[in-house]
């Protein structure tokens, strides 16, 4: 099993709240592999594969400094961070097939290890697992879980599909980001705070706040798609191209009237780009000016889940949740 993900450094955050998010995520990664584990030696390890390659658990980070806002991190916290978890875990497993994506986290994905059909099955298996340990919440972390896998699957759904015709592709690349993404980052956050007991209003402040950081998160994900590298990202770059994803840079790109933009236009148009296209179009965005449209869209939205904070009184957990917002766009994996 590979070293655990650790809490990231937050300005500001104290030793002692540190060390609880720290032992946190230990409790979080005691249950994930539990939960995961099988008598049937193959859906064993399957189910543990992209689990064990690595990941940031930014997602059960955030459901427990949410519940730092109020009784703070007890089992029932645990249980929903790590329910959060699978239910993103089980949604890499599908998003691979979908994606035919041959790397994640640094190891192969399920369909490139394995195959296509385990990949599938494998996710909705860890989706039942989720469903299983959110089940011991209660009625109303049900349906926050069901609604979330809801707006999360529409999500993917139409990022597999083209925007249609009559519809402003910024807008919907906007509504498709924050179903697949935002709500779960949502959830995240809104169940820690509601088993912690805060108010209805607190929870909703930072239900919003997760929703917003979840937007702010994909988009820093399409840009670290064209920005990154294999070897930093786990992932391979250029998957949103290989696609023919039209995201936000992209968008941007085939805007702009520029006749020195016409190759860039022609290679993201092409419906099966050879690896070769893929990489020029690569080289053609990195210097391009919708980059630098897209940065300053990203970094609007981070700081939009920051003034959903405002509401609620001044402290380390409100700092922190601050900063968190910030690291997001400015990671590079
Ligand atoms: C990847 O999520 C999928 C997106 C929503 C962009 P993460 O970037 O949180 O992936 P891991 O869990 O760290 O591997
Ligand atoms: C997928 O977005 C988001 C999910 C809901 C899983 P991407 O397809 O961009 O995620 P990566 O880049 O493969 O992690
Ligand atoms: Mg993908
Ligand atoms: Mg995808
Ligand atoms: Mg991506």
């Amino acid at each position: 099993m590979p070293s655990r993900a650790t809490v990231p450094s937050l300005p500001g955050v104290s030793p002692g709240l540190l060390a609880r998010l720290d032992a946190g995520l230990k409790d979080v990664e005691a249950l994930l592999n539990t939960r995961v584990d099988h008598d049937d030696p193959f859906i064993a390890e399957a189910n543990a594969h992209l689990l064990h390659a690595g990941g940031k658990r930014f997602r059960p980070l955030l459901t427990m400094l949410a519940a730092e806002l109020g009784d703070g991190i007890s089992p029932g916290v645990i249980a929903a961070a790590a329910g959060v978890e699978l239910t993103h875990l089980a949604s890499l497993y599908h998003d691979d097939v979908m994606d035919e994506a041959v790397t994640r986290r640094g190891a192969p994905s399920a369909n490139a290890k394995y195959d296509n059909s385990t990949a599938i099955l494998v996710g909705d298996l860890l989706f039942g697992t989720a469903s299983d340990i959110i089940a011991d919440l209660g009625p109303e972390a049900v349906k926050i879980q069901a609604q979330t896998f809801i707006r999360l699957c529409s999500g993917q759904i139409r990022d597999d599909r083209p925007c249609p015709v009559d519809v402003d592709p910024h807008a919907y690349y906007l509504g498709v980001l924050a179903d697949k993404t935002g709500v779960l980052i949502a959830t995240a956050a809104r169940y820690g705070a509601m088993l912690a007991g805060c108010s209805p209003k607190t929870t909703g402040i930072v239900t919003e706040f997760g929703e917003r950081v979840g937007i702010a998160f994909q988009l820093a994900d399409d840009l670290i798609d064209i920005t990154s590298t294999v070897d930093v990202l786990g992932k391979a770059p250029g998957t949103d191209i290989r696609e023919g994803k039209r995201t936000l840079p992209i968008i941007y790109a085939l805007e702009s009237t520029d006749p020195a933009d016409a190759r860039l236009h022609e290679l993201l148009r092409k419906p099966t780009p050879t690896e070769d296209e893929v990489n020029e179009s690569l080289a053609l965005l990195r210097g391009h000016a919708a980059m630098g449209r897209a940065q300053k869209e990203t970094l609007a939205m981070a700081s939009a889940a920051q003034a959903a904070l405002d509401p609620l009184p001044d402290g380390e957990v409100k700092a922190a949740l601050q900063s968190l917002a910030l690291r997001v766009v400015r990671r590079d994996a």
